[in-house]
């Protein structure tokens, strides 16, 4: 007896002319069966208990390494595919079966409507993957809609510190607020208006913040080469990349595609003050993914630019017991020289002076080496130098120069990917002070 209708399969045919009786059975009979592989089975169930194990386990994988949430979810059209893939090849097995039971035709017409659907999820994913692979930021993001911004903000930037060496540490602080609130989303950048007076920029601990004039003179430059593309929240975080650079810091890639967000609260700043304890600080920092290591270099930025005297002048009149660590005596007198012992009026005529008055201008270790000598102004920086927790890091950066300085650049693009907003979300501002 000869396979018949089933001459079709090829693996039946060739096995028909074996002779075998067992794949001669008749096509209808129960018996006619491939015969199951060990090895098959074996990966199946492999695979099986790896999904479970992934499934049961992956709580608990985000919570030590919240980094893999975006890859993964990066990753998803791709494991899309592949499962695709796998329940179109099941459907076919399925439909070999039916063939092999006689019912050819039908089966023929079967494969078919089985293939279509996953043939099309499997063709758009394909579609999908080239293009666009999830909303992950990326260098290249203004490829087409503005490929020069990168060199656009750089060139300005080159500008404004030619002009104004004080505006690259502003820069870099003003990133930092926007970060640490609402997430890289320019939210720090919204003026108050007579509508909402209430914006970041309204909240205390921004009052010092400068450097929104060079924003706005950036984003012109923007929105001259190529209108409505590139947001306040991207031009900010390039603009204080080249503020490390141009303040001799290492230059660090930042990748772009951060959407500017549309809210702006002034209840929402709850940055440390300078008088926080440093535990409060460390524990707000952790919040926001930094550990103790990685605070201890952001604040290392405390090498470049200077505070106010109103941030610090409670130290020199109360000595120890004013709050916190003492500071250095000679220092104290010295700046008691300059910034008085009663509290000035306004920010505008209060003095300011350099955290680091040998090289105010430089991404250097000198912050580290001045708290070691009890020599800085703010007292949170200060208990860093006996922290068990900061100890360790400010004694190493202290003594290794480029070690902070390419750590810092490290650190630095982590901070200016915090809680950013993408895709379709928030807006493209047209003016980084004002919504669209
Ligand atoms: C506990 C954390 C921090 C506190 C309490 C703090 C506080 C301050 C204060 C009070 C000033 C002086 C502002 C003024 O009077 O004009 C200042 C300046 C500055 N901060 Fe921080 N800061 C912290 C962390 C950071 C971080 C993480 C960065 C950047 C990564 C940063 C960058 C700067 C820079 C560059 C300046 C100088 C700004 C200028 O010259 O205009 N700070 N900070």
């Amino acid at each position: 007896m000869g396979c018949g209708i089933q001459y079709e399969c090829g693996e039946c045919k060739s096995r028909g002319d074996m002779g075998s009786g067992e794949w001669l059975a008749s096509p209808l009979s129960g018996d006619h069966r491939e015969p199951r592989s060990i090895v098959g089975g074996t990966l199946y169930c492999i695979l099986l208990v790896g999904f479970a194990a992934v499934a049961i386990s992956s709580p608990w994988i985000f919570v030590f390494a919240p980094d893999m949430i975006t890859p993964l979810l990066c990753s998803s059209n791709v494991i899309l595919l592949v499962l695709t893939g796998i329940f179109q090849q099941y459907w076919v097995h399925q439909v070999r079966k039916v063939r092999l039971q006689g019912y050819y035709d039908f089966s023929q017409k079967l494969k078919r409507i089985a293939r279509l659907p996953f043939a099309t999820i499997a063709f758009g994913e394909k579609l999908r993957i080239p293009y666009k692979s999830c909303d992950a930021l990326d260098e290249g993001y203004y490829a087409a809609t503005c490929p020069d911004a990168a060199s656009i903000v750089r060139a300005t930037m080159e500008r404004l510190h030619y002009n104004d060496p004080t505006l690259a540490p502003a820069l870099i602080r003003l990133l930092f607020h926007d970060c640490f609130v609402r997430g890289c989303d320019a939210s720090v950048l919204i003026s108050p208006s007579p509508g909402h007076t209430s914006s970041e920029r309204a909240a205390v601990p921004n009052h010092t913040l400068r450097g929104f004039n060079a924003v706005d003179a950036v984003k012109r430059d923007l929105e001259s080469a190529c209108p409505d593309a590139v947001s306040c929240a991207d031009a900010l975080a390039l603009m204080a990349r080249d503020a490390v650079a141009l303040l001799g810091g290492d230059d660090y890639p930042v990748a772009l595609g951060r959407r500017d967000g549309t809210e702006s609260n002034a209840w929402e700043v709850d940055l440390p003050a300078p008088f926080s304890k440093l535990d409060d600080a460390l524990a707000y920092f952790a919040a926001r993914g930094f550990g103790a290591e990685e605070t201890v270099v952001l604040f290392g930025a405390h090498t470049v630019g200077g505070a106010h005297c109103g941030s610090f002048r409670y130290r020199l009149t109360g000595g120890a017991g004013g709050g916190g660590p003492a500071m250095d005596d000679a220092l104290r007198c010295e700046l008691l020289q300059t910034c008085g012992g009663a509290a000035e009026q306004g920010m505008d005529t209060d003095p300011a002076v350099f955290f680091d008055p040998d090289t105010p201008f430089a991404v250097d270790n000198n912050y580290y080496k001045q708290i070691v000598a009890n020599r800085t102004l703010l007292q949170v920086d200060q208990e860093a130098a006996a922290h068990p927790a900061t100890a360790a890091h400010v004694a190493y950066y202290a003594a290794v120069n480029e070690a902070f300085v390419s750590r810092f650049s490290q650190v630095m693009a982590k901070l200016s990917n915090v809680g950013v907003i993408e895709g379709d979300a928030g807006e493209v501002r047209k003016v980084c002070s004002r919504y669209n």
